[in-house]
């Protein structure tokens, strides 16, 4: 009978239907189960309302379908409202993404267990909402799980060691001195939004040191990298509607995911290179880098695509139950992680910058001190600056750090997602439950950074040691960011070239408190505008 019916063709089937099968009958009963499956539709959305109830948990108001999403995407302030519902609810509570409960703490005994103590049942990170499935295996670092992230972080680790950044030191003096080069072209005196220069520094710096390719794009204002790699954060911000069609129709994304998936493929595929959607230009590009590297071992260069290729890891196999056991990444696996380093390292170090420059305007007595420790340092000979004399600077490290407590930018990504049931601190734990951390809470907390007011700007708290898990501007325990290292010392030589060249002053029509805006980066939403006078060494 089988086989027949799979034998028909199209006509016959559609004969078949029309001889054996009453078609208002069809329709009676379509609609019946529809309304039937709706109603079990709504019926188990109302149920996941109870999630927090049935814990004894806290939530803020939430509307029925939207939850609380609706409210965070619209105002564009999510950090500063986690914290308003901290101060309402207590350390730890929850609230809804759709109909998808989210746990909030700033509670650090249960942010030991979760990031530190039980991290390998909380290997996954929260579901972006447009999220390949957690077996994909093209999953880069941020997005894998269990032990395919275990697996890719013990290979990747040792490519961010010390003696490896060492030699990425010196593209990063290049890129700095490119940058100096722009802002004293185009910044003597005249009112500047510098946060655009950083941009082009922080993407310059990453084609430079993670692809090996010299781009001009701090010269060239249209440059055509700079523009698709813009447009990729321009774009995924943009992305609201699939964004919230993931979120709202979450357990539709079986279905759902794919099918966007499949409309992007064949829209970059009908277009031309030119119109190719930037994400998949961006990684058509490092696809093709990676392979001619491959094919071509005279090419070798120091930076991340030789780094990643080279890494080897020699992790024991009892620890994995993982059945492709590759102590080294695939050609494939090396261009994910490349991509991700271009998403991760470049909106995130620019602001950072921006931050930073901010602060020296407003703060000159900061300013001052540094341009001392920087002279001492370095005034007698500026090619010492390299990746490890920077980090021997004390009130610039405690600097950065400070700009960094006071102006947290990943905190959105600060979050783990339950990978096998267990309780902590009395809360069960169920699989895929997302706990997200609510970092302005912790670094404004008085206890943990007084007895100076944590709402003044005071570098030299950081003298004191403090609980390593009061500052979260990168994430905490085995999976915070990789790149913290390298976005230290790109981070350092940046400010150490800025105020030795250049006194950093307010412009007249600059704000005096910034305005933030929040997507995935937290971010000062008109940049930062200042004037820039030449200092005379
Ligand atoms: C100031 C600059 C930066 C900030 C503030 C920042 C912040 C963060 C934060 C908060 C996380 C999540 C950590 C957690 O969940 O515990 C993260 C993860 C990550 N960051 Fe960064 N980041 C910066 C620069 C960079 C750079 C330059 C790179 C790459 C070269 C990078 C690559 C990554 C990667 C790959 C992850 C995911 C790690 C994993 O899941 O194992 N970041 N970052
Ligand atoms: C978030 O932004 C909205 C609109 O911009 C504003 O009304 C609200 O007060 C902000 N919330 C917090 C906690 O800052
Ligand atoms: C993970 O959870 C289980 C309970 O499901 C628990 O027995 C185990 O100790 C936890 N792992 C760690 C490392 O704490
Ligand atoms: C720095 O850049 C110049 C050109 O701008 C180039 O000739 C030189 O090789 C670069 N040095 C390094 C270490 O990349
Ligand atoms: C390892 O994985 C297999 C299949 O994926 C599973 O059946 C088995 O229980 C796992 N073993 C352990 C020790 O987790």
């Amino acid at each position: 009978m089988l086989f027949e019916i799979q034998n028909l063709s199209l006509e016959n089937f559609f004969n078949f239907i029309d001889t054996r099968i009453n078609p208002l009958l069809v329709f009676k009963g379509a609609t019946i189960s529809l309304a039937i499956l709706s109603l079990i539709y709504l019926g188990k959305l109302w149920y996941s309302y109870r999630f927090f109830k049935k814990r004894g948990i806290k939530n803020p108001d939430y509307e029925f379908f939207y939850g609380n999403f609706r409210e965070l995407s619209k105002d564009k302030n999510y950090s500063e409202k986690l914290k308003k519902w901290t101060d309402i609810y207590g350390k730890t509570y929850g609230y809804f993404e759709g109909h998808l409960p989210i746990l909030v703490t700033s509670d650090l005994d249960i942010i030991q267990e979760v990031f530190i103590k039980q991290s390998s049942n909380f290997s996954a990170r929260k579901k972006g909402p447009l999220r390949r499935k957690d077996d994909d295996p093209n999953l880069d670092l941020f997005q894998s799980t269990k032990n395919r992230w275990k697996r890719m972080r013990m290979i990747m680790n040792p490519t961010f060691s010390s003696a490896k950044l060492r030699e990425l030191g010196p593209i990063l003096v290049n890129c700095t001195d490119r940058l100096i080069d722009v802002l004293n072209q185009d910044g003597q005196m005249s009112e500047i939004n510098i946060a655009q220069y950083f941009k082009r520094f922080t993407m310059d710096s990453i084609w430079n040191c993670a692809f090996g390719v010299d781009i001009n794009m701090q010269y060239e204002k249209e440059n055509d990298y700079f523009n698709k790699c813009e447009e990729v954060f321009r774009l995924s911000a943009n992305m609201i509607l699939p964004q919230y069609l993931g979120i709202y129709l979450y357990e539709f994304r079986g279905i759902l995911m794919p099918c966007i998936t499949l409309i992007m493929r064949i829209l970059s595929k009908i277009g031309n290179h030119k119109t190719l959607l930037p994400l998949f230009w961006l990684r058509m590009k490092i696809g093709e880098l990676v392979k001619k590297r491959l094919n071509d071992e005279k090419l070798k260069k120091k930076d991340f695509i030789q780094l990643l290729l080279d890494a080897k890891s020699e992790f024991d196999n009892d620890n994995f139950n993982y059945s492709d056991l590759k102590k080294f990444l695939t050609p494939k696996e090396v261009e994910t992680n490349l991509v991700l380093f271009m998403l991760a390292g470049y909106e995130t170090t620019s602001t950072a910058l921006s931050y930073s420059s901010h602060v020296l305007a407003t703060y000159s007595e900061e300013q001052s001190r540094l341009y001392e420790e920087i002279c001492q340092a370095f005034e007698a000979d500026l090619s010492l600056i390299n990746s490890d004399s920077v980090q021997k600077l004390q009130y610039l490290d405690w600097f950065v750090k400070e700009v960094l407590r006071y102006y947290p930018i990943g905190n959105s990504v600060v979050a783990r997602r339950c990978t096998k049931k267990t309780t902590v601190k009395g809360i069960d734990f169920t699989e895929d439950m997302t706990i997200a951390v609510d970092a302005l809470s912790i670094h404004f907390d008085d206890e943990l950074w007084g007895p100076v007011d944590p709402k003044v700007f005071y570098p030299q708290r950081h003298e004191v040691k403090r609980n390593p898990l009061a500052f979260m501007a990168f994430g905490n325990g085995p999976r915070n960011c990789i790149g913290m290292k390298f976005a230290l010392i790109e981070l350092k030589i940046a400010l150490i070239k800025l105020i030795i060249n250049f006194e950093i002053l307010p412009s007249v029509n600059g704000e005096k408190e910034i305005e933030f805006e929040e997507g995935v980066v937290r971010y000062p939403k008109n940049g930062v505008k200042v004037l820039l006078k030449k200092r005379n060494n």
